[in-house]
């Protein structure tokens, strides 16, 4: 990445190159907010934030739901992707149409067509909490691409290599902003830098981030 990659990092239309196939897209979910807002307070009553724990016992600082045909779980034995939400023993809620119609239009901006997300994990980060480097490849298909879109307080993205100990680049993610990656890049070691205290005016004090994938 060179250094006028950054310039603009809140400017709406702009796209920040994180990779031969991984861009951040700024500002693209803005004229979305006003569908995606109602449709996560609903997914949110039906499956509540919770916060898992990983196989080595460690509770993680996010919170997690999930929606759409497929949901991320973890605990003792192992992370993996599931139909039912283990705390209600339901299917997740459905995917609103605006997520998906969102979740397209992304990733055909970033080159990526024919997306078909099954799964939407939603993470809600307040103040301090972060997400370490990792590799999405829980996912059964590692052609499509991943589509992050984040709402709310501001965080760094933290966005490495193939190996965990490759430098990682600091990324600005901005509310609006989404971020896409795929193809030789959808390996690549990511996570977020603990989140601030700054609130969002909209939002408030958390950070939400949809993850779409293409799992089963
Ligand atoms: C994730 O890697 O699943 C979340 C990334 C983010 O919160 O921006
Ligand atoms: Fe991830």
């Amino acid at each position: 990445m060179t250094s006028w990659d950054l310039f603009g990092d809140h400017d709406p239309g702009q796209r920040t190159r994180l990779g031969p196939q991984a861009w951040v897209l700024r500002g693209f979910a803005l004229p979305w907010i006003d569908e995606l807002l109602p449709a996560l307070n609903r997914i949110e009553a039906a499956a509540p934030f919770r916060h898992m724990r990983t196989p080595g016992g460690f509770m993680m600082s996010a919170a997690l739901s999930s929606c759409g045909p497929l949901g991320w779980t973890s605990d003792r034995r192992g992370y993996r992707y599931s139909p039912i939400d283990p705390e209600s023993g339901l299917v997740w809620p459905a995917m609103p149409a605006s997520f998906l119609r969102l979740a397209l239009e992304a990733a055909a901006a970033a080159g990526f067509e024919d997306f078909i997300p099954d799964a939407c994990l939603i993470n809600r980060y307040l103040p301090g909490a972060r997400m370490s480097l990792h590799q999405d490849k829980n996912e059964r298909d590692f052609h499509a691409p991943i589509v992050s879109v984040s709402l709310g307080m501001s965080a760094t993205f933290l966005f490495g290599g193939h190996a965990r100990s490759d430098k990682a680049a600091r990324v600005p993610l901005h509310h609006g902003d989404i971020a896409v990656w795929g193809g030789v890049d959808r390996l690549r070691y990511h996570g977020v830098l603990p989140l601030g205290e700054t609130p969002h005016p909209r939002l408030g004090r958390r950070r939400i981030n949809l993850t779409f994938r293409k799992a089963g």
